[in-house]
């Protein structure tokens, strides 16, 4: 009797498992079996490592690849070589927030290593073997909502504005009474603390946050793609109980709810 229910109960978890699978991966749960598995993302579109390694998309403990990338946190891909042009102000209050050179500064570059559309995902570096993978992201994919996205990024113009420092934005954006922007010792605003509330401001105070700051997720106060997402899949929000309810799980590696944009407002005050 107590093996059948062991068994049920293994039965129950892989369809729970399996079907969150289809939406994405278990946000929180670690690099292992996330889409930033290589050797499970895209349900095997990618060549997978021969020793079954994870980390060894991004990283290996030896002969790194020498590159010019920084930060290059012993990294064993294929370095991205695309250069975009950064995003244009909308705002005439921002003028006197200036781009890096190269808005990929930091992790973006990093990131861009797969998601730039050119360069093999699959591929890595000289330690220990190279797998020989060959295949780019560039397949679109339907997601949770059901709608056709893709995942590569091409034009910076149009996407999130990147590199350019946090402090600038606060010199630009926080002026005497008018605060428009968070202080980046805050964390991001924890799961479901704008579920079922009214919000405002004013309540901003009351809400619990995470204990990763806006300032940790700065490149030498550099705002990339990694102060949204974690890459690592080990500390960022889980989708609300409601939303995975409907059949709308997701997983974007995000610091803070997309539900009531809880990831916009924990830097915008809005
Ligand atoms: C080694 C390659 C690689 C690197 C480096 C990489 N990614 Fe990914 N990423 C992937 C793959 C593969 C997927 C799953 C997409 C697929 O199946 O084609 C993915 C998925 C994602 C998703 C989820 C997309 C969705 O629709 O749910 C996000 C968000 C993301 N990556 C952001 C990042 C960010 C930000 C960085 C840098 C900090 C980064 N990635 C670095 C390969 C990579
Ligand atoms: C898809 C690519 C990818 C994979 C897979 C990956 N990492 Fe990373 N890792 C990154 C990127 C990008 C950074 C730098 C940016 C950041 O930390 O957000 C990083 C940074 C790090 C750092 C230094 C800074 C920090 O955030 O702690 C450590 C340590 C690390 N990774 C360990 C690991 C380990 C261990 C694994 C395997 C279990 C792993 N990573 C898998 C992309 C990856
Ligand atoms: C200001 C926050 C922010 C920054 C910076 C950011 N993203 Fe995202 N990203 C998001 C959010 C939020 C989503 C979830 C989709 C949505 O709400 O449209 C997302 C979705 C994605 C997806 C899934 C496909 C899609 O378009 O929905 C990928 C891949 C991705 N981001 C990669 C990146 C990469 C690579 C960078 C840097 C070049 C980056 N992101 C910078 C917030 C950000
Ligand atoms: C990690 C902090 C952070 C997060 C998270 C974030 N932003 Fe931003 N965003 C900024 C900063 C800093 C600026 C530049 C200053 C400004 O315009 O307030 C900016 C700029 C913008 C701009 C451009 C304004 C212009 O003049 O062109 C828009 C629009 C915007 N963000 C919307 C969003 C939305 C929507 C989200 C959620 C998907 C989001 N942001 C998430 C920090 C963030």
């Amino acid at each position: 009797m107590m093996k059948k229910l062991v068994i049920l109960l293994a039965i129950a978890s892989i369809t729970a498992d399996s079907s969150l699978a289809l939406a994405g991966s278990t946000p929180k749960t670690g690099v292992n079996g996330s889409m930033h598995d290589i050797n499970v993302a895209g349900g095997g579109t990618y060549k997978a490592d021969q020793f079954q390694r994870v980390c060894v998309f991004c990283h290996t403990p030896h002969n790194a690849l020498p590159s010019g990338l920084a930060p290059a946190p012993l990294w064993n891909h294929a370095q991205s070589t695309v250069n975009l042009d950064p995003y244009v102000w909308a705002s005439p209050a921002n003028a006197t927030i200036i781009f890096n050179a190269d808005p990929l500064i930091g992790p973006s570059r990093l990131c861009m290593c797969c998601h730039d559309g050119v360069t093999a995902v699959d591929s890595h570096g000289s330690a220990g073997s190279f797998n020989g993978g060959n295949k780019e992201m560039t397949t679109h994919y339907t997601d949770a909502l059901s709608n056709d996205v893709k995942r590569y990024i091409t034009d910076c113009t149009v996407t999130h504005p990147i590199g350019f420092k946090y402090a600038d934005a606060l010199a630009a954006r926080n002026v005497g009474t008018d605060t428009e922007l968070v202080l980046p010792n805050n964390g991001y605003i924890g799961d479901n603390q704008l579920v079922g509330v009214t919000f405002n401001s004013n309540i901003r105070g009351s809400l619990t946050y995470s204990t990763k700051t806006i300032a940790n997720t700065l490149y030498g106060g550099y705002l990339t793609c990694a102060s949204c997402h974690d890459v690592h899949n080990s500390v960022n929000s889980v989708p609300a109980a409601a939303t995975v309810a409907a059949g709308k799980s997701y997983n974007y590696f995000l610091y803070a709810q997309e539900e009531d944009s809880a990831i916009c407002l924990s830097c915008h005050i809005k």
